[in-house]
Protein backbone atom coordinates (compact mmCIF):
# COMPACT_ATOMS: atom_id res chain seq x y z
CA UNK A 1 0.00 0.00 0.00
CA UNK A 2 2.64 2.37 -0.58
CA UNK A 3 0.31 5.82 -0.82
CA UNK A 4 -3.19 5.88 0.92
CA UNK A 5 -5.12 8.47 1.41
CA UNK A 6 -8.32 8.39 4.02
CA UNK A 7 -11.03 10.42 3.76
CA UNK A 8 -14.34 10.88 5.51
CA UNK A 9 -17.56 10.55 3.46
CA UNK A 10 -20.25 12.09 5.78
CA UNK A 11 -19.88 15.45 8.48
CA UNK A 12 -16.33 14.26 9.73
CA UNK A 13 -16.73 11.73 13.37
CA UNK A 14 -16.80 8.84 11.05
CA UNK A 15 -14.23 7.04 12.95
CA UNK A 16 -11.23 7.65 10.51
CA UNK A 17 -9.09 8.17 13.77
CA UNK A 18 -9.26 4.87 15.03
CA UNK A 19 -8.55 2.98 11.15
CA UNK A 20 -5.90 5.24 10.81
CA UNK A 21 -4.43 3.87 13.91
CA UNK A 22 -5.37 0.48 12.86
CA UNK A 23 -3.23 1.05 9.63
CA UNK A 24 -0.23 2.47 11.70
CA UNK A 25 0.15 -0.80 13.68
CA UNK A 26 -0.75 -3.26 11.11
CA UNK A 27 0.80 -1.84 7.88
CA UNK A 28 3.52 -0.52 9.61
CA UNK A 29 3.15 3.21 8.23
CA UNK A 30 6.61 4.28 7.75
CA UNK A 31 5.08 8.40 7.16
CA UNK A 32 1.64 10.22 7.77
CA UNK A 33 1.07 13.34 6.46
CA UNK A 34 -1.87 15.22 8.25
CA UNK A 35 -3.90 17.67 6.28
CA UNK A 36 -6.62 19.86 7.89
CA UNK A 37 -6.16 21.93 10.53
CA UNK A 38 -7.15 22.11 14.71
CA UNK A 39 -10.65 21.75 13.99
CA UNK A 40 -10.61 18.14 13.46
CA UNK A 41 -10.51 15.96 16.70
CA UNK A 42 -9.29 12.43 15.69
CA UNK A 43 -10.09 10.13 18.53
CA UNK A 44 -7.44 7.18 18.75
CA UNK A 45 -7.92 4.86 21.99
CA UNK A 46 -3.96 2.89 22.46
CA UNK A 47 -3.41 0.62 25.26
CA UNK A 48 -6.28 1.52 27.27
CA UNK A 49 -6.02 5.75 26.87
CA UNK A 50 -8.22 7.94 24.59
CA UNK A 51 -6.22 10.53 22.61
CA UNK A 52 -8.45 13.10 20.89
CA UNK A 53 -5.81 13.98 18.40
CA UNK A 54 -6.11 17.78 16.82
CA UNK A 55 -2.93 18.17 15.38
CA UNK A 56 -0.73 15.04 15.51
CA UNK A 57 -1.15 12.59 12.94
CA UNK A 58 -3.56 9.43 14.12
CA UNK A 59 -0.54 6.70 13.49
CA UNK A 60 1.80 7.66 16.27
CA UNK A 61 0.73 4.68 18.16
CA UNK A 62 3.43 2.97 15.37
CA UNK A 63 6.50 3.95 17.13
CA UNK A 64 8.53 4.19 14.13
CA UNK A 65 6.43 6.24 11.91
CA UNK A 66 6.99 9.54 10.95
CA UNK A 67 4.65 12.34 11.94
CA UNK A 68 4.31 15.26 9.67
CA UNK A 69 2.15 17.90 8.87
CA UNK A 70 1.43 19.21 5.24
CA UNK A 71 1.97 22.54 4.33
CA UNK A 72 -1.63 22.90 3.35
CA UNK A 73 -2.66 22.94 6.97
CA UNK A 74 -3.21 25.78 10.15
CA UNK A 75 -1.12 25.10 12.70
CA UNK A 76 -2.28 25.69 15.99
CA UNK A 77 1.07 26.08 18.02
CA UNK A 78 -0.38 25.61 21.59
CA UNK A 79 -2.39 22.72 20.64
CA UNK A 80 0.14 21.18 18.86
CA UNK A 81 3.24 21.27 21.73
CA UNK A 82 0.35 19.98 24.35
CA UNK A 83 0.09 16.69 22.12
CA UNK A 84 3.53 16.08 21.40
CA UNK A 85 4.02 16.06 25.04
CA UNK A 86 0.76 14.16 25.53
CA UNK A 87 1.86 11.71 22.71
CA UNK A 88 5.76 11.69 23.16
CA UNK A 89 6.74 12.15 19.63
CA UNK A 90 9.11 14.97 19.85
CA UNK A 91 11.85 13.21 17.89
CA UNK A 92 9.40 11.88 15.19
CA UNK A 93 7.26 14.94 14.25
CA UNK A 94 7.70 17.61 11.28
CA UNK A 95 6.18 20.50 10.18
CA UNK A 96 6.74 22.27 7.28
CA UNK A 97 7.55 25.93 7.09
CA UNK A 98 5.13 26.92 4.88
CA UNK A 99 1.80 25.84 7.37
CA UNK A 100 -0.04 28.94 8.30
CA UNK A 101 -0.68 29.91 11.85
CA UNK A 102 -3.82 30.43 13.66
CA UNK A 103 -3.35 32.84 16.40
CA UNK A 104 -5.97 33.63 19.14
CA UNK A 105 -7.84 36.41 17.47
CA UNK A 106 -8.66 34.09 14.58
CA UNK A 107 -11.06 32.65 17.26
CA UNK A 108 -11.71 35.79 19.11
CA UNK A 109 -13.00 36.27 15.64
CA UNK A 110 -14.72 32.82 15.05
CA UNK A 111 -16.45 33.18 18.51
CA UNK A 112 -17.85 36.72 18.17
CA UNK A 113 -19.28 37.08 14.65
CA UNK A 114 -23.04 36.24 14.33
CA UNK A 115 -22.79 34.89 10.86
CA UNK A 116 -19.81 32.09 11.76
CA UNK A 117 -22.00 31.21 14.98
CA UNK A 118 -25.19 31.27 12.60
CA UNK A 119 -22.86 28.22 10.94
CA UNK A 120 -22.08 26.71 14.42
CA UNK A 121 -18.84 26.68 13.63
CA UNK A 122 -15.97 24.90 16.22
CA UNK A 123 -14.57 28.45 17.64
CA UNK A 124 -11.18 27.46 16.81
CA UNK A 125 -10.45 30.06 14.03
CA UNK A 126 -9.81 28.31 11.54
CA UNK A 127 -11.96 30.22 8.64
CA UNK A 128 -10.55 33.53 9.91
CA UNK A 129 -7.02 32.04 10.01
CA UNK A 130 -8.00 30.62 6.41
CA UNK A 131 -9.31 34.31 5.31
CA UNK A 132 -6.20 35.76 6.21
CA UNK A 133 -4.16 33.43 4.49
CA UNK A 134 -5.70 34.14 1.35
CA UNK A 135 -5.23 37.95 2.02
CA UNK A 136 -1.54 36.66 2.19
CA UNK A 137 -1.07 38.99 5.50
CA UNK A 138 -0.87 35.43 7.47
CA UNK A 139 1.67 34.35 9.56
CA UNK A 140 4.02 31.06 8.81
CA UNK A 141 5.04 28.15 10.72
CA UNK A 142 8.52 29.50 9.32
CA UNK A 143 8.21 32.77 11.25
CA UNK A 144 7.35 30.95 14.94
CA UNK A 145 10.32 30.35 17.33
CA UNK A 146 8.60 27.39 18.98
CA UNK A 147 8.37 25.59 15.82
CA UNK A 148 12.02 26.13 14.53
CA UNK A 149 12.92 22.39 15.70
CA UNK A 150 10.24 20.73 14.09
CA UNK A 151 10.88 22.46 10.15
CA UNK A 152 10.95 19.94 7.66
CA UNK A 153 10.04 20.33 3.79
CA UNK A 154 7.01 17.72 3.93
CA UNK A 155 6.20 17.51 0.28
CA UNK A 156 10.02 16.06 -0.17
CA UNK A 157 9.85 13.96 3.23
CA UNK A 158 6.44 12.30 1.44
CA UNK A 159 7.54 12.03 -2.00
CA UNK A 160 11.15 10.68 -1.03
CA UNK A 161 9.38 8.16 1.08
CA UNK A 162 6.76 6.91 -1.90
CA UNK A 163 9.82 6.70 -4.25
CA UNK A 164 11.47 4.30 -1.66
CA UNK A 165 8.43 2.22 -1.32
CA UNK A 166 7.71 3.22 2.19
CA UNK A 167 4.22 3.15 3.19
CA UNK A 168 2.69 6.58 3.30
CA UNK A 169 -0.87 7.29 4.47
CA UNK A 170 -2.40 10.86 4.06
CA UNK A 171 -4.82 11.58 6.94
CA UNK A 172 -7.79 13.07 6.00
CA UNK A 173 -10.01 15.30 8.20
CA UNK A 174 -13.52 16.43 8.42
CA UNK A 175 -15.65 14.21 5.50
CA UNK A 176 -17.26 15.82 2.30
CA UNK A 177 -20.49 16.79 3.42
CA UNK A 178 -18.35 19.67 5.19
CA UNK A 179 -16.46 20.59 1.50
CA UNK A 180 -16.05 24.24 1.01
CA UNK A 181 -16.46 23.08 -2.49
CA UNK A 182 -18.91 19.95 -2.51
CA UNK A 183 -20.63 19.95 0.78
CA UNK A 184 -23.92 22.24 2.32
CA UNK A 185 -22.60 25.44 1.41
CA UNK A 186 -23.03 27.88 3.74
CA UNK A 187 -22.87 24.99 6.28
CA UNK A 188 -19.80 24.00 5.37
CA UNK A 189 -15.98 23.95 6.96
CA UNK A 190 -13.41 26.64 4.88
CA UNK A 191 -11.52 23.97 2.85
CA UNK A 192 -12.12 21.11 0.91
CA UNK A 193 -12.18 17.70 1.80
CA UNK A 194 -11.68 15.85 -0.82
CA UNK A 195 -9.11 13.09 -1.65
CA UNK A 196 -7.76 15.72 -4.33
CA UNK A 197 -7.33 18.48 -1.73
CA UNK A 198 -5.51 16.17 1.29
CA UNK A 199 -2.74 15.29 -1.68
CA UNK A 200 -2.62 19.21 -2.50
CA UNK A 201 -2.47 19.92 1.48
CA UNK A 202 0.16 17.65 1.69
CA UNK A 203 2.48 18.02 -1.38
CA UNK A 204 1.91 14.86 -2.86
CA UNK A 205 0.43 14.68 -7.10
CA UNK A 206 -2.90 12.52 -7.72
CA UNK A 207 -0.65 9.84 -10.10
CA UNK A 208 1.24 8.68 -6.79
CA UNK A 209 -1.82 7.99 -5.00
CA UNK A 210 -2.21 3.99 -4.80
CA UNK A 211 -5.51 4.02 -3.35
CA UNK A 212 -8.27 6.27 -1.71
CA UNK A 213 -10.33 4.71 1.61
CA UNK A 214 -13.57 6.24 1.80
CA UNK A 215 -14.84 6.19 5.80
CA UNK A 216 -18.57 5.38 6.23
CA UNK A 217 -20.02 5.33 9.66
CA UNK A 218 -23.08 2.68 9.66
CA UNK A 219 -24.50 5.86 10.74
CA UNK A 220 -24.78 9.52 10.18
CA UNK A 221 -24.03 12.54 12.33
CA UNK A 222 -23.15 15.89 12.48
CA UNK A 223 -22.65 18.79 14.76
CA UNK A 224 -23.15 22.19 14.23
CA UNK A 225 -26.17 23.91 11.33
CA UNK A 226 -27.07 22.77 8.01
CA UNK A 227 -29.40 19.94 6.91
CA UNK A 228 -29.18 16.22 7.67
CA UNK A 229 -31.51 14.25 5.88
CA UNK A 230 -34.15 12.21 8.14
CA UNK A 231 -32.75 13.27 10.89
CA UNK A 232 -33.77 11.73 14.42
CA UNK A 233 -35.21 13.47 17.74
CA UNK A 234 -32.33 13.54 20.48
CA UNK A 235 -34.59 10.55 22.00
CA UNK A 236 -34.80 8.04 19.48
CA UNK A 237 -30.92 8.78 18.25
CA UNK A 238 -30.69 7.71 22.00
CA UNK A 239 -33.07 5.10 22.10
CA UNK A 240 -30.87 3.67 19.28
CA UNK A 241 -27.60 4.29 20.91
CA UNK A 242 -26.49 6.70 18.28
CA UNK A 243 -26.22 9.54 20.59
CA UNK A 244 -22.53 10.93 20.66
CA UNK A 245 -20.63 14.19 22.02
CA UNK A 246 -18.23 15.50 19.88
CA UNK A 247 -14.74 14.14 20.87
CA UNK A 248 -13.09 18.10 20.35
CA UNK A 249 -16.01 20.00 21.22
CA UNK A 250 -18.10 18.24 23.83
CA UNK A 251 -20.95 19.28 21.39
CA UNK A 252 -23.99 17.21 21.09
CA UNK A 253 -23.76 15.34 17.50
CA UNK A 254 -27.24 15.42 15.54
CA UNK A 255 -27.85 12.02 13.69
CA UNK A 256 -29.57 9.96 10.70
CA UNK A 257 -29.60 6.41 8.92
CA UNK A 258 -27.23 6.01 6.83
CA UNK A 259 -27.65 7.75 3.41
CA UNK A 260 -26.75 5.40 0.21
CA UNK A 261 -26.90 8.61 -2.47
CA UNK A 262 -24.38 10.40 -0.12
CA UNK A 263 -22.57 7.73 0.38
CA UNK A 264 -22.50 7.01 -3.46
CA UNK A 265 -21.90 10.21 -4.30
CA UNK A 266 -18.95 10.78 -1.81
CA UNK A 267 -17.45 7.60 -3.40
CA UNK A 268 -17.36 8.93 -6.34
CA UNK A 269 -16.02 12.75 -5.56
CA UNK A 270 -13.54 10.97 -3.85
CA UNK A 271 -12.28 8.43 -6.50
CA UNK A 272 -12.47 5.85 -3.48
CA UNK A 273 -10.95 2.33 -4.57
CA UNK A 274 -12.29 0.77 -1.36
CA UNK A 275 -14.64 1.89 2.01
CA UNK A 276 -13.89 1.36 5.39
CA UNK A 277 -17.14 0.97 7.54
CA UNK A 278 -17.01 1.88 10.71
CA UNK A 279 -19.18 1.48 14.33
CA UNK A 280 -21.39 -1.64 12.67
CA UNK A 281 -21.77 -2.96 16.42
CA UNK A 282 -23.30 0.10 17.21
CA UNK A 283 -26.28 -0.60 14.50
CA UNK A 284 -25.89 -4.71 15.36
CA UNK A 285 -24.45 -4.83 18.87
CA UNK A 286 -24.01 -8.50 18.51
CA UNK A 287 -21.40 -7.39 15.89
CA UNK A 288 -19.26 -5.85 19.07
CA UNK A 289 -15.40 -7.40 18.69
CA UNK A 290 -16.37 -9.15 16.13
CA UNK A 291 -13.11 -9.79 13.93
CA UNK A 292 -13.83 -12.18 11.23
CA UNK A 293 -16.21 -11.36 8.89
CA UNK A 294 -18.00 -14.71 8.97
CA UNK A 295 -19.15 -13.66 12.50
CA UNK A 296 -21.29 -11.09 11.65
CA UNK A 297 -25.30 -11.94 12.08
CA UNK A 298 -27.04 -11.86 8.72
CA UNK A 299 -28.56 -8.57 8.82
CA UNK A 300 -24.85 -6.77 9.57
CA UNK A 301 -23.43 -8.81 6.12
CA UNK A 302 -26.85 -7.73 4.01
CA UNK A 303 -25.98 -3.88 5.15
CA UNK A 304 -22.51 -4.18 3.98
CA UNK A 305 -23.27 -5.90 0.93
CA UNK A 306 -26.02 -3.19 0.30
CA UNK A 307 -23.34 -0.21 0.88
CA UNK A 308 -20.80 -2.16 -1.86
CA UNK A 309 -23.95 -2.41 -4.58
CA UNK A 310 -24.80 1.49 -4.02
CA UNK A 311 -21.15 2.48 -3.72
CA UNK A 312 -19.67 0.12 -6.34
CA UNK A 313 -16.35 -0.25 -4.06
CA UNK A 314 -15.72 -2.74 -1.50
CA UNK A 315 -15.88 -2.35 2.09
CA UNK A 316 -12.62 -3.81 3.30
CA UNK A 317 -12.55 -2.66 6.95
CA UNK A 318 -14.74 -3.04 9.29
CA UNK A 319 -15.24 -1.47 12.93
CA UNK A 320 -16.60 -3.60 15.43
CA UNK A 321 -15.47 -1.56 18.96
CA UNK A 322 -13.74 1.55 19.81
CA UNK A 323 -10.21 0.17 20.41
CA UNK A 324 -7.77 0.08 17.75
CA UNK A 325 -7.72 -3.78 17.16
CA UNK A 326 -11.78 -3.72 16.65
CA UNK A 327 -11.46 -4.38 13.40
CA UNK A 328 -12.23 -6.81 10.44
CA UNK A 329 -9.78 -6.90 7.93
CA UNK A 330 -11.01 -8.60 4.50
CA UNK A 331 -7.91 -6.91 2.61
P1 LIG B 1 -15.36 25.32 11.34
O1 LIG B 1 -14.65 24.27 10.55
O2 LIG B 1 -14.91 25.40 12.78
O3 LIG B 1 -15.37 26.66 10.65
O4 LIG B 1 -16.92 24.88 11.42
C1 LIG B 1 -17.74 24.78 10.25
C2 LIG B 1 -18.65 23.57 10.35
O5 LIG B 1 -17.86 22.37 10.25
C3 LIG B 1 -19.41 23.43 11.68
O6 LIG B 1 -20.66 22.83 11.41
C4 LIG B 1 -18.54 22.48 12.47
O7 LIG B 1 -19.28 21.80 13.46
C5 LIG B 1 -18.08 21.55 11.40
N1 LIG B 1 -16.80 20.87 11.68
C6 LIG B 1 -15.55 21.37 11.53
N2 LIG B 1 -14.64 20.44 11.82
C7 LIG B 1 -15.29 19.33 12.15
C8 LIG B 1 -14.89 18.01 12.54
O8 LIG B 1 -13.73 17.67 12.61
N3 LIG B 1 -15.89 17.12 12.81
C9 LIG B 1 -17.19 17.47 12.70
N4 LIG B 1 -17.61 18.67 12.34
C10 LIG B 1 -16.68 19.60 12.08
MG1 LIG C 1 -13.88 14.18 15.11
Amino acid sequence: MPCTVVVGAFWGDEGKGKIISYLAVRDKIDVCVRTGSVNAAHTVVFKNKKFALHMVPSTFVYEKSRLLIGAGVNVHVAQLLKEIEETGVRDRIGVDPQCSIIEDKHSAIDKSSAHLKGLGTTGWGVGPAQEERVRRTGKLARDVPELQQYLTDVSLEANAAIANDKNVLLEGTQGLMLSLFFGTYPYVTSRDTSASAVCAEAGVGPTKVDSVLLVLKSFMTRVGAGSLPQELSKDEAVRRGWFEIAAGTGRERRSAPFNFDIAKRAAMINSATEAVLTKLDILFPECNGVTSFEQLCGEAKEFIAKVETETGVSVSLIGTGPSVFDVIDRR
